[in-house]
């Protein structure tokens, strides 16, 4: 399907590619001749872009309607092409990239001077991961160069979890789609700034704040603002700060919504469903792991709907879902009922 762009990137036929050896054989070719390429990771869909290409670095903001002043992170293949892009790898970063790499964390070094400016939004530091998902590291490995890897989300969604998702927001704009079904953690990475000492967590994801602790000891935690740039969906999301004897207040704001001539949707644990009545809600599945997986798809779904509302269940700070509190916060701009 051929669609037009509205910005300055050139019209392209988008083609959502099974992840065999040779269409991922494919991308790395497109890659090194500095196209864009969406790929899954285990947290969400990156865009990828080889990162020492300071023009397609230039083509990911575009497509992606993203502030320039927002830097990019980038993903290595493997652990020892790590030094490569940075000036020094400090001593609890050694002990997280052991324990975490490949995964669901990011750290933040000083970067070397192969990264381009585009990269880093003029800053002098470099984000970097390692994503554990196969397909990914085979299409970094064989770019044969550092990948930037932003969700591929425009700047008004929020981040894809499935092919479909890339498709609906870049579909017109990038020439593949490496389609490796649903992301399996469905949240963000954890992006930690290991130039410091405590170093400091930018953003709470995958990697939760007390596994970090247990390796490197205390880090601070920089609370985002909630108005920060970034996805905000349509609905107004309200929630809940109770995960216990949460019901009755959920229902409540529920029927206000729907008193007032509006529509709104609960996103709920499968287990609590039935506590909300005929109301309607969507389930996140039987656990918070499953909560965070799905979030992002039933967000997706709640804007394609056009509710109003969307008001989301409490959860319990352990584990996962401290870094599911931290997004909800967010999205909700700070509607805590
Ligand atoms: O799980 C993830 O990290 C996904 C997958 C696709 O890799 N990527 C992702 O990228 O979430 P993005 O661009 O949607 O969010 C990256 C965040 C932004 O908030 C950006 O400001 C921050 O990382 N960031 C990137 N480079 C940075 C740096 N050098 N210093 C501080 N923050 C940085
Ligand atoms: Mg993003």
């Amino acid at each position: 399907m051929l669609k037009l762009n509205a910005r300055t990137v050139a019209l392209v036929e988008t083609e959502i590619l099974k992840p065999d050896d040779i269409n991922i054989m494919r991308c790395a070719s497109a890659l090194k001749a500095g196209e864009l390429v969406a790929f899954p990771t285990e947290t969400v869909y990156a865009l990828g872009a080889s990162a020492t290409d300071a023009q397609a670095v230039e083509n990911v903001y575009e497509v992606k309607r993203r502030s320039h002043d927002k830097p990019l992170i980038v993903a290595v293949a493997k652990k020892s092409d790590i030094a490569k892009i940075v000036k020094t790898i400090p001593d609890k970063a050694r002990i997280l990239i052991e324990k975490f790499m490949p995964g669901a964390l990011t750290l933040v070094f000083d970067r070397a001077s192969c990264i381009p400016d585009a990269v880093t939004a003029g800053t002098e530091s470099v984000a970097v991961r390692i994503p554990n998902n196969k397909i990914a590291q085979k299409l970094i490995e064989l770019s044969g160069a550092p990948v930037v890897v932003p969700s591929a989300n425009t700047a008004d969604k929020a981040s894809p979890t499935l092919a479909k998702h890339v498709y609906d927001d870049l579909g017109g704009k990038i020439r593949f789609i490496l389609d490796g079904g649903e992301s399996e953690i469905g949240i963000e990475s954890t992006i930690v700034d290991i130039r410091t000492d405590p170093p400091k967590v930018l953003r709470a994801g995958g990697v939760t704040v007390k596994e970090i602790e247990r390796e490197i000891g205390r880090v601070d935690i920089v609370r985002e603002s909630v108005k920060l740039s970034g996805y905000m969906p349509n609905a107004e999301i309200l929630f809940s700060a109770f995960y216990d004897g949460m019901v009755q207040n959920i229902c409540s704001r529920y029927d206000e919504y729907v008193r007032t001539g509006k529509t709104a949707v609960i996103i709920c644990l499968d287990k609590n469903i039935s506590a909300y009545g005929s109301r309607t809600a969507y389930s996140l599945g039987n656990s918070y792991e499953e909560y965070a997986h799905n979030l992002f798809a039933v967000l997706r779904k709640a804007d394609a709907e056009h509710f109003d509302a969307v008001i989301a269940e409490g959860v319990d700070p352990s584990g996962i879902g401290e870094s599911l509190i931290a997004r909800l916060i967010k999205l909700s701009g700070g509607m805590i009922i």
